[in-house]
């Protein structure tokens, strides 16, 4: 016998997960997101027991004696560790529960997780694995440009084209939006972490400087930009000298840092442009009226929407909340249910 929705609600939130390259946000069916976190897990390599997941994990990375591993069980938006994404998902699952008066021992959610659109049936069924053995008890996955497009209130069950955007750590996912369903869909795994790795190698060639991964997201968040401004910034870095092997300080420009970046952002218009060409005409009417909608971290560039709109010239949205864009879309899906009789989406059964 089947239970009914009340009675799990009283013992088990239900929960909505933007599983992400960079980070994890989760929400709370009814309470909005209520955890953002890194996706990072750090393990004891000897025991392989967890001694850490998110933000407290973070600070291990790049800083690990050997006994200890700190991964990113998510790599370009699909499982690269099964194990490390199970215990992540185990962890967010707990932590939601933790302080609630609901007295399951162990939590029993219902579960809505964001995927990135070009992931296979395999890497689908990795990720429901993982939400199940993590204490899930169903499934729902939706892909993120649709979650994204959902969480940012455009109309997706409508006859009408929206083109959404999304630039996370590991994938831009660009999507196709009509009556429910992904028309278009292209997916790069070109995105805010490869323009980490374009910061560091321009560092390296510039000016023989090494610098970490750490830093070089610092810079992009202070100095990255895509299209130039009036106001040119520029901040001292700290890295290792090639050829000397010591420590040395050089003062790097947004000019530069724009330089550094320009090729992954144009690889990401290409990939736009390519999307575009593949969709039928009355679509690319709606799109050309309303807009494309950024999502995800990237949609944070400063300038990014001039770029693509002298690029692509069509005119850019960005949403309010981009890196929140995934987990509100999942949010607003687990409040509403029957909202998924509308758009696609796959599910586990359920486990009792
Ligand atoms: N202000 C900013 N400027 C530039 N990049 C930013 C900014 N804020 C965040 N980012 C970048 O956005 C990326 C993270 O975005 P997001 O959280 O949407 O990714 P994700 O969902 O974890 O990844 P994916 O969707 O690929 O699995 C990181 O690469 C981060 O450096
Ligand atoms: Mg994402």
């Amino acid at each position: 016998m089947a239970f009914s929705d009340p009675f799990w609600n009283m013992f088990t939130y239900d929960i909505g997960i933007d599983l992400g390259t960079a980070n994890t946000l989760v929400c709370v069916r009814n309470q909005g997101v209520t955890i953002s976190e890194p996706s990072v897990v750090a393990f004891n390599s000897k025991t392989k027991t967890v001694l850490a997941v998110g933000s407290e994990a973070q600070k291990m990375l790049g800083r690990t004696p050997a006994s200890i591993v700190a991964i990113r069980p998510l790599k370009d938006g699909v499982i690269s560790d099964f194990d490390a994404t199970r215990e992540m998902i185990k962890y967010f699952i707990e932590k939601v529960h933790k302080d609630s008066p609901k007295f399951f021992k162990i939590p029993r959610p219902r579960v809505v997780i964001g995927i990135p659109s070009a992931i296979t049936e395999v890497e689908k069924k990795a990720v429901i694995d993982a939400a199940i053995s993590a204490g899930a008890r169903k499934v729902y996955l939706i892909e993120e440009p649709m979650a994204a497009a959902v969480g940012i209130n455009v109309p997706v069950t409508e006859p009408l084209g929206s083109l959404i955007v999304d630039i996370g750590g590991g994938t831009s996912d660009i999507a196709v939006i009509s009556l429910g369903g992904i028309v278009v869909d292209k997916s790069i795994r070109v995105a805010g972490d490869e323009m980490t790795v374009d910061i560091v190698n321009y560092i390296r060639s510039k000016y023989n400087l090494l610098i970490g991964e750490r830093t070089a997201e610092e810079i992009k968040i202070k100095l990255g930009n895509a299209y130039p401004r009036k106001d040119n910034k520029s901040m001292e870095i700290k890295g290792r000298d090639i050829l000397l092997g010591l420590p040395k300080v050089i003062k790097i420009s947004e000019v530069e840092i724009r330089e550094a970046m320009s090729n992954s952002l144009n690889i990401i218009i290409e990939a736009i442009s390519e999307a575009l060409e593949e969709t039928p005409p009355e679509l690319i009417s709606d799109i050309t009226n309303n807009g494309i909608y950024l999502t995800g971290g990237g949609a944070q560039i400063s300038g990014i929407n001039k770029l693509f709109l002298e690029k692509l010239k069509i005119p850019i949205m960005i949403a309010d909340d981009p890196l929140s864009s995934v987990v509100l879309g999942a949010s607003k899906i687990l409040e509403d249910l029957s909202l998924l009789e509308n758009i696609s989406y796959s599910d586990s059964e359920e486990f009792l």
